[in-house]
């Protein structure tokens, strides 16, 4: 291009700096007022030309002149003064009207003026030559106290159409009416005019118009080079845009996640295991009686497909002992004959404990601290906070000197990890724990039970071959869950309602 020289100047305006610009160049030697520039620009917000004239003042093409001036207008009690009278006004008509025996104080007072009008009035009065004689209002000047009186309504008057500049007012009135109060209202008023400099009087109009503003800056631009030159619109960190979404794990893997690195982080290895289990190791081998009512159609889904899981003979063996009297556990067991039919019923895991059981069978001199994170199934009806489907957070420590102290402080050291540091132990019952406990965490001032813990009872450790201690609990995830996450409803968790799941908290 080469008819790019005259306009150089002009080339890194704004848009609306340009506009400006051009419109102050058809009459490059006036003053511009506000009015005058927001029309010449067909603008019709005034911070088009504070923004714009600002832009220009910085560029050196446009000079703005500031005149602060300081407005008076009435106050809520000089427009009272402009309706109904000034008190002065009023007082002195009053006094002029009456006999001069009748001008008295006491007569003032049985008037229509009101109380809380007499005794500043009365002040007034005396300041412009009115005196209290024996309780007698008399005066000397009357022309004269006329003449002010009459003067300040008049003021008063003037100002009832708006506001006018202080400095072309009556400066005795202002003073005077500035010391009473609710009368005056003062208000800076900051004005300018935009002139153009010698620079922007000299710049091509050709210069000026108006470009296309770049919003994004397209591949094809950018192949082009249609982009150079142009104007990018500039960000605004305000405007409200949409939420970027991101991938992210479902909130029930995260705060998985986040309770297995605390147990690591606690010294503790994990384990897992199968979903489908036999009632031996699900039940028998917790001393959880046969009859027991948990273990009913009703509260565990048993499986047709396969309906029988084998369970070796020396563990059915041992259950079976320990159930009809106690064997050498110094328990009289349950009495009854053991079914070992019943015992290899396949089922769905009605509790994790099974994991643990057999993490001890299958390591009975070995010390160990393990803990699994795995789904439950119940025959529960749905609800708020009921699913048949759930998990639980299960922990054991199996080692010489485990103790209940070790087991609650165990707890406690978890939870507080997670962010609940007020835990409480209650006394529970479970047939496979001796001594029991339930865990309850303190959430918004109450207590919620979190789940189940004890020290294995003999008859559980025995037949597993193991002589030690076993602190264990079985805790509910989803319970856990719904605090953390803020939820009122369990289901929440499992519906693929996207919108909700990306607006839970990141954990
Ligand atoms: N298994 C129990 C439940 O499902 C919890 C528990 C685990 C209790 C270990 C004591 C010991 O509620």
């Amino acid at each position: 291009m080469t008819s790019g020289m005259p306009g150089e100047a002009g080339m890194n305006l704004r848009n609306n700096e340009r506009r400006m610009l051009k419109g102050m160049l058809s009459e490059p030697n006036s003053e511009w007022s506000l009015e005058k520039l927001l029309s010449v620009a067909e603008w019709d917000d005034q911070v088009h030309v504070a923004g714009a004239g600002k832009g220009l003042q910085e560029a050196g093409m446009v000079e703005i002149t500031e005149t602060t001036s300081r407005m008076v207008s009435l106050g809520a009690e000089g427009k009272r003064a402009a309706d109904y009278g000034l008190l002065e006004s009023r007082l002195w008509h009053w006094i002029r009207n009456k006999e001069e025996v009748q001008r008295t104080m006491s007569s003032l007072m049985s008037s229509n003026f009101d109380r809380s009008e007499t005794g500043p009035g009365i002040g007034i009065l005396k300041g412009l030559g009115v005196e209290i004689d024996s309780g007698n209002l008399v005066f000397l000047n009357e022309e004269e106290i006329s003449r002010e009186i009459d003067k300040r309504a008049e003021f008063i008057k003037s100002l009832s159409n708006g506001p006018i500049e202080s400095s072309s007012a009556d400066e005795e009135m202002i003073s005077h009416f500035s010391s009473r109060s609710g009368l005056l209202e003062f208000e800076e008023n900051t004005s300018r005019t935009w002139k153009l400099t010698k620079a922007g009087a000299s710049i091509d109009q050709s210069a000026l118009t108006e470009s296309q503003l770049i919003g994004e800056l397209t591949p094809e631009m950018l192949q082009t080079g249609s982009w150079v030159g142009g104007e990018f619109k500039p960000f605004d960190v305000q405007a409200p845009a949409p939420t970027p979404i991101g991938g992210r794990r479902h909130p029930m893997q995260s705060l998985i996640e986040r309770i297995r690195s605390v147990f690591l982080e606690m010294g503790f290895s994990e384990i897992d295991g199968d979903y489908v289990q036999s009632a031996g190791w699900n039940m028998d081998s917790l001393f959880i009686p046969q009859s027991h009512p948990a273990r009913t159609m009703q509260d565990t889904f048993y499986l047709d497909k396969p309906s029988k899981v084998e369970v070796e003979g020396s563990y059915l063996d041992l259950w079976a002992r320990v159930h009809e009297h106690g064997h050498d556990t110094g328990s009289k067991g349950w009495g009854g004959s053991f079914d070992i039919d019943e015992s290899q019923r396949a089922l769905l895991r009605t509790h994790t404990t099974v994991n643990t059981v057999r993490h001890i069978a299958e390591n009975p001199s070995i010390p160990s601290r393990v803990f699994g994170i795995g789904r439950v199934f119940r025959q529960e009806t749905i609800d708020r906070t009921h699913m048949p489907e759930f998990h639980q957070i299960e922990g054991i420590i199996h080692e010489p000197d485990a103790s209940l102290p070790m087991l609650i402080s165990t707890l406690k050291t978890f939870y507080a990890k997670m962010g609940y540091p007020d835990v409480r132990v209650r006394p529970a019952y479970f047939p496979y724990t001796e001594p029991s406990a339930e865990v309850d965490i303190l959430w918004k001032g109450e207590w919620l039970e979190l789940g189940g813990s004890g020290i294995f009872r003999p008859e559980v450790t025995e037949p597993l071959g193991t002589e030690w201690p076993v602190c264990a609990w079985g805790m509910g995830l989803e319970r856990l869950a719904m605090l953390i996450l803020g939820l009122d409803d369990i289901r929440q968790l499992y519906q693929p309602d996207l919108e909700r799941l990306r607006k839970m908290p990141l954990l």
